[in-house]
């Protein structure tokens, strides 16, 4: 697809939050003849520009899964390149971010990883901090079923000592505990490569979302790939529980 979109994205409709399962690395490089791990570093520049791209169309937070809780599963020397190509990642990014206001941040465990990219993750989060106008999000060591897990613990401690109120039974209580708390929910979740799966992936974040499959393999995602999924969104309509008809305003007397 070309670099450059087509696809017009009216202003105003743009989703605020984007989340993306990046899926297809290994059969971007399979069809190559290429070892896997080849399709994740080219993965990594396609997170590059994607974290360009979306701040161009106008979204304000990006959250990308990077590595999930189950991808610890993988054979040890591909867990191994994964950490490899993140640590070069974040060394690499971080000036970047810094000139480009990026405010960078996590979700997941990261106190799971090795210790040297617990590090960079650290340094980058505390040297972007300030920026308030784009977020990117790295899903690392992610899963909603431990992060619901994680919040029910904390959400327990709070009750325990008295600063929750079991009475209080609503959402936004529970919600604080979550990872995400100071996050807007997501507005469009994408997953590239073909596949219709969500994967673990802000399960309870994504209730609302609308949800754009693309064929495209992730090293090969392109700005024009996600012109298309936005103005895919925008052809949708959000009712989040209504009718069609409540949400057409009233007309005029
Ligand atoms: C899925 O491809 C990709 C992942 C395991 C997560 C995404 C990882 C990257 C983009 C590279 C690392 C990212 C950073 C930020 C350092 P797959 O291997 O499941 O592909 P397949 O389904 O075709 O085998």
């Amino acid at each position: 697809m070309a670099e450059t979109s087509t696809t017009p994205v009216a202003p105003g409709q743009v989703p605020a939050h984007v989340a993306i399962i990046m899926d297809g690395n290994g059969r971007w490089a399979k069809s190559r003849g290429l070892p896997r791990l080849e399709g994740h570093r080219r993965g990594v520049e396609t997170v590059r520009t994607t974290t360009f791209a979306a701040r161009d169309l106008g979204v304000k937070v990006l959250t990308l899964y990077a590595f999930s809780v189950e991808n610890w599963k993988r054979p040890q020397d591909e867990v191994g390149g994964l950490m490899s190509l993140l640590e070069y990642y974040l060394k690499k990014e971080l000036t970047t971010f810094v000139r480009d206001r990026v405010r960078f941040r996590t979700i997941g465990r990261t106190a799971d990883l090795p210790a040297n990219i617990q590090k960079l993750l650290q340094d980058t989060i505390e040297a972007t901090k300030q920026f308030t106008d784009y977020t990117l999000v790295l899903a690392l060591n992610y899963g909603a079923r431990t992060e619901v897990v994680d919040a029910a613990h904390a959400y327990a401690a709070a009750v325990a000592a008295g600063r929750e109120n079991l009475n209080d039974d609503s959402w936004s209580s529970f919600n604080r505990y979550l990872s995400t708390a100071d996050l807007p929910d997501p507005d469009l979740v994408i997953r590239t490569s073909g596949e219709t799966r969500i994967s673990n992936f802000l399960l309870l974040q994504a209730a609302y979302a609308e949800f754009v499959f693309t064929p495209t393999l992730w090293p090969d995602f392109t700005k024009a790939d996600l012109a298309a999924a936005i103005a895919d969104y925008n052809r949708r309509e959000r009712r989040f529980g209504l009718t069609s008809e409540q949400l057409k305003p009233a007309p005029a007397r």
